[in-house]
């Protein structure tokens, strides 16, 4: 038996319980079927389909041209692909910045369209108004503060946040207001790893650490880091597989065998009747169909 049909379906009430419980919060990206399908049956807890997208499997240099459509389309890929596993769908740069109305039928979006079970948004006491809202209207939030890719421009790059006081305070203040307006966890990204144990203490919803340290209710990364799909890996992250090393072996065989002539074998192909063919051959040379 796998390890979803032990479990049942994780919901958001049972994400916040988990820090109660003191059990750790697994969350990983993905962006299509398959592999939504594999994290779900290895039992990961949440499946965020990440703005990161852009970056990992789009080419980008940053999230910022990944649109809301393209968002959609691949958290439709996900839901698809998970029975057990909260989806998470990001939502993109300029989704939910230019007005509150926006937001709110972007969010809305992504639970309507997506098949989605909850939204998350990058920002912390400057959208906990829009969380309040969304959660209002029954959309359930993750928040993100910390490193925020979407303001990459304005932070100067992708660089480690909160490591003055003054910074430090900031992320505290940001993850509480997102807390306070209803949000259900919060993703804090690349923040030293003692401020990230200090918010989680502070909180009573789950933390969920990328570059935070090991003190957070739960961790997340990205899928290509982890599978070893990734040409520069992060300080934060530890590859858990080769996989760019298996994919190019078995890109290398195949080519091999088709260029010998030994694949497709006879066990790839259909056959038919040598009378069947020979009609079709006779009727091409008579012209008849
Ligand atoms: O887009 C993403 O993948 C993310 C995670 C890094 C948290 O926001």
């Amino acid at each position: 038996m796998s390890a979803t049909e032990q479990r049942p379906r994780v919901t958001v009430p049972r994400v916040v319980e988990m820090k109660a419980r003191g059990e750790k919060v697994v969350m990983v990206t993905a962006y299509d079927t398959p592999t939504a399908r594999l994290a779900d049956e290895a039992g990961v807890d949440l499946i965020l389909v990440g703005d990161s997208l852009a970056m990992v499997a789009l080419g980008y240099e940053s999230t910022l041209p990944v649109t809301m459509e393209e968002m959609l389309h691949h958290t439709r890929a996900v839901a698809r692909g998970a029975r057990r596993a909260l989806v998470v769908g990001d939502l993109p740069f300029l989704s939910y910045q230019a007005s509150a109305d926006d937001a709110i039928l972007n969010a809305g979006r992504m639970l309507k369209e997506g098949g989605a079970r909850a939204v998350k948004l990058e920002g912390g006491e400057a959208v906990a108004p829009l969380v309040h809202r969304m959660v209002s209207s029954g959309i359930p939030v993750v928040g993100h503060v910390g490193l925020m890719p979407q303001s990459v421009h304005q932070m100067g790059g992708f660089r480690v946040q909160g490591k003055t006081a003054e910074a430090a305070r900031q992320v505290l203040r940001d993850a509480v207001a997102l807390q306070d307006a209803g949000a259900f966890a919060v993703v804090l990204e690349a923040v030293p790893a003692p401020l990230a144990e200090a918010i989680t203490a502070r909180l009573s919803i789950p933390t969920i650490g990328i570059g935070a340290g090991a003190g957070c209710d739960g961790q997340v990364q990205v899928v290509t880091d982890l599978l070893g799909l990734s040409e520069r890996l992060p300080r934060h992250a530890r590859p858990f597989l080769d996989l760019s090393r298996l994919i190019r072996e078995a890109f290398e065989a195949y080519a091999a065998e088709v260029r010998a002539g030994s694949f497709p074998g006879p066990e790839n192909a259909t056959t038919m009747s040598d009378e069947e063919l020979r009609k079709a051959l006779a009727d091409e040379r008579d012209g008849t169909d």
